[in-house]
């Protein structure tokens, strides 16, 4: 008999009792996954009642909805619904949840749904700032805080992380990703993941998560947004998918269906990947929602008749839930009775909900307990882990002359410039308005409180950012964001003029330029990666008074910098820095904080380069051969600065690179190491990267690929050696030849340093 055994014998019954309440005190919902109770409820339901719960129902009378199925509130009371999204009032929500408990006739609760990006009161950066930290550990932070505050005012659910890789800077979108690549991307979704979640769905102060939008979205055709995506599959095994695996495989609870055609077929009625891919391959148990209107769309979109053939589509496809377009709704029924959809799949359909609810304990806590979010929301912990990671996320991209940080003995005034430096609402972004975001500091508010009474800060705005066309954001019920009023164009001139002068008269200008909120995001696609609305211009004629020039650029993706990454002397990405961007800001500035953001996209030199990913494959005439090469006649086809790429105050050596075998077989796992040593006076943080590259093999592979990387803190002087494992999960790939994952016995280079052109490099060979 084995110890372990013989020991459980002498085990007291009680012992045994006290041991299965510590079990299931850890693994509360192993338990509770196969909840009797929501079969038990299951069993209850009419099919009207079943539908209901597929059913996602805007918090307001949405034009789409109405049309359909008339008033919202009403369908709720009649039938109880699955879940609620778009409503963040307090009182609000109650009173949907008391709808839903009281009056419908099984007092299912319903699921608050909103879009909890990077933060709920507390605001963090944007997601592309925060993979520009290349710092899961931060990021799994932040989210938990962003979960706790969304939990405490009611919201059981947000449609976060968005993991769509984004290699076209002309995509709006590209500000609520990680970025580009996706073995960050990959990472950075594990860790959204684990800080929305934490270890499993549905503990307490969590919320659950949403893989969105699956998949192959950030594709889109000339970066217009919803535009078609065609991605052969390999490209999306090797590509686009890997985040969105890395989210299933990290227990993401539901997933929400993407809105344009992937390869012809609709992401909300595409099959392969919401079954094939999703159920089968991943073995996914959660379940699936659609993009808002998404399955009425489907007809739209040329690939149903009508709305009952949308309804059967996006159903029978595998999405679980239809979000606010009220299509399963008013069709589903229908396809049951006419037998096209059989009771069963109703049943699988509903039962994950029902199981979500009762994980969350809805059941038991349905209402919003506004005392206790406040003293949440109030948390006096939150803006500094907020302000850390702004600190951690700016990138700073050039800085001649060691311009920065700058040395308050030496300064008695600064000039702070532009329509982006005292402005709040567009420090968050889009989403981080939609909620209800704490009081933002602005960058001149950041500076001033940093300098004191000592040094002078004049502050002038500038020429006004505009649209061309407004957004359609700005008249939508959930969002209070305005666009920059518009100025003739005398005052345009004028504010011109001030600035200049303002810069003149200082010791310093710092100038504040970028995008405004709505320049970015949802239907954001930008045809010109331009600094806008004259601002260009601004630029260069603060620059022609000879001061001193930091640029600091408060934007949602790459722009066209060119002129500036020649003539301005200290370049800082800040992109939505968040409310406490103001703070975040002025601690680089000063040197309070270094800097170690490296870049998660590509920087290009014009819009006209995008598509631009470093992960490309070679070409037979590549940007350095003698003739016929791949570049472009006007100017290099190369990123003005490269994916990885960021500065520091201090610098770094990289040497040493060693791999502990440079043979070995197909299977094994190599150890690969590195000495890294600050080589300034300062103390900083680096970010050492891992790229391979596959010689040959049954396909054409990356140039280089990103197969590990971590951050790290070194004193000056300070070394340290990294350790990273080259094993099949880094060295695989899905080879559209073989049609499978692979590992090839082939040779392999490796570079490891702190961006994607680093040249220390090393190799070795793999054998069968
Ligand atoms: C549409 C957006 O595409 C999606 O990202 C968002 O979660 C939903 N609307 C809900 O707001």
């Amino acid at each position: 008999m084995s110890g372990s055994s013989s020991r459980l014998k002498e085990c007291s019954p009680s012992r045994i009792l006290i041991l299965f309440a510590l079990i299931l005190l850890t693994f509360p919902h192993s338990f509770a996954q196969s909840h009797p109770s929501a079969k038990a409820l299951l069993k209850q339901m009419t099919l009207e009642e079943k539908i209901a719960q597929l059913s996602q129902l805007p918090g307001f009378p949405l034009p789409e909805f109405v049309q359909q199925m008339g008033n919202p509130e009403d369908a709720l009371r009649k039938y109880g619904a699955g879940s609620v999204l778009w409503v963040s009032d307090p009182k609000e929500m109650n009173r949907w949840q008391h709808i839903a408990v009281d009056e419908s006739r099984l007092h299912i609760p319903v699921i608050f749904g909103l879009d909890v990006i990077h933060g709920y009161h507390t605001i963090f950066p944007s997601p592309i700032a925060m993979a520009s930290s290349w710092d899961p550990k931060m990021v799994e932070a932040a989210q938990a805080i962003a979960a706790r505050e969304a939990r405490s005012a009611g919201i059981a659910w947000t449609f976060a992380p968005m993991l769509d890789i984004a290699r076209d800077a002309r995509w709006g979108r590209m500000v609520e990703g990680a970025g580009e690549d996706p073995y960050l991307g990959a990472a950075i979704a594990r860790a959204q993941v684990l800080g929305f979640q934490g270890k499993q769905s549905g503990d307490p102060d969590h919320v659950l998560a949403c893989a969105k939008h699956f998949a192959g979205y950030g594709a889109a055709d000339g970066g217009r947004d919803y535009d078609s995506s065609y991605i052969p599959e390999e490209e999306m095994w090797n590509v686009y998918l890997p985040p969105f695996k890395a989210a299933a495989d990290a227990g993401v609870a539901t997933f929400m269906s993407a809105y344009m055609d992937l390869n012809d077929v609709p992401a909300t009625g595409n099959r392969w990947l919401l079954h094939d891919v999703l159920r089968d391959t991943w073995n996914f148990k959660g379940f699936v929602v659609s993009d808002a209107n998404a399955v009425h769309s489907l007809i739209i979109h040329g690939y149903a008749r009508d709305g009952e053939d949308a309804a059967f589509k996006a159903f029978s496809a595998g999405v679980n839930m239809d979000m606010a377009s009220g299509t399963y709704l008013k069709y589903l029924a229908d396809e049951v009775k006419s037998g096209r959809v059989s009771m069963q799949q109703i049943d699988d359909a509903v039962l994950p909900i029902l199981e979500a609810k009762i994980r969350l304990g809805l059941f038991e806590h349905p209402y919003v307990d506004e005392s206790r979010m406040n003293q949440v929301l109030n948390d006096p912990h939150s803006p500094e882990v907020a302000r850390n990671a702004v600190q951690r996320s700016v990138v700073l991209l050039r800085n001649e002359q060691n311009l920065l940080p700058l040395d308050k003995s030496n300064i008695k005034s600064i000039a702070v410039i532009g329509p982006l430096a005292d402005t709040k609402d567009d420090l968050l972004d889009m989403w981080g308005d939609l909620n209800k975001p704490g009081p933002a500091i602005t960058i001149l508010q950041g500076i001033k409180d940093k300098v004191g009474s000592r040094i002078q800060v004049e502050f002038a705005h500038g020429p006004n950012i505009q649209r061309d066309i407004p957004s359609m954001f700005e008249n939508t019920p959930m969002f209070t964001i305005k666009e920059q009023p518009k100025q003739t164009s005398e005052e345009a001139h004028q504010a011109f003029e001030d600035a200049v002068a303002v810069a003149r008269r200082s010791d310093v200008a710092v100038l504040v330029l970028g995008e405004i909120a709505l320049m970015s995001g949802e239907s954001a696609s930008r045809s010109s990666l331009k600094l806008s609305g004259g601002q260009e211009q601004l630029l260069e004629a603060v620059a022609a008074t000879g001061k001193p020039v930091v640029l600091v650029l408060i934007n949602g993706r790459p722009l066209n910098i060119s002129w500036a990454s020649e003539h301005v002397p200290a370049i800082l990405e800040a992109w939505y820095p968040g409310n406490q961007g103001g703070n975040g800001i002025a601690d680089i500035l000063f040197g309070d904080a270094n800097p170690a953001g490296h870049l998660p996209v590509s920087w290009p030199r014009s819009a006209g380069s995008e598509p631009l990913y470093y992960n490309h494959n070679l070409t037979q005439n590549p940007e350095d051969a003698p003739k016929f090469t791949s570049r472009y006649w006007d100017r290099p086809s190369t990123p003005l600065y490269p994916f990885g790429y960021g500065l520091s105050y201090t610098t770094f050596a990289y040497d040493n690179l060693k791999l502990n075998q440079t043979a070995a077989k197909v299977g094994a796992t190599l150890d690969v190491s590195v000495d890294v040593a600050n080589t300034g006076n300062r103390a900083g943080d680096t970010v050492a990267q891992l790229y391979i590259h596959q010689r040959a093999g049954s396909a054409s592979r990356p140039v280089r690929q990103l197969k590990g990387f971590q951050r790290i803190t070194l004193a000056p002087g300070a070394k340290q050696t990294l350790h990273f494992k080259l094993g099949p999960d880094e060295l695989q790939f899905w080879s559209p030849t073989k049609k499978k994952w692979v590992v090839e016995p082939e040779q392999f280079d490796v570079w490891v340093g702190d961006n994607s052109q680093t040249k220390l490099h090393s190799e070795f060979l793999l054998t069968q």
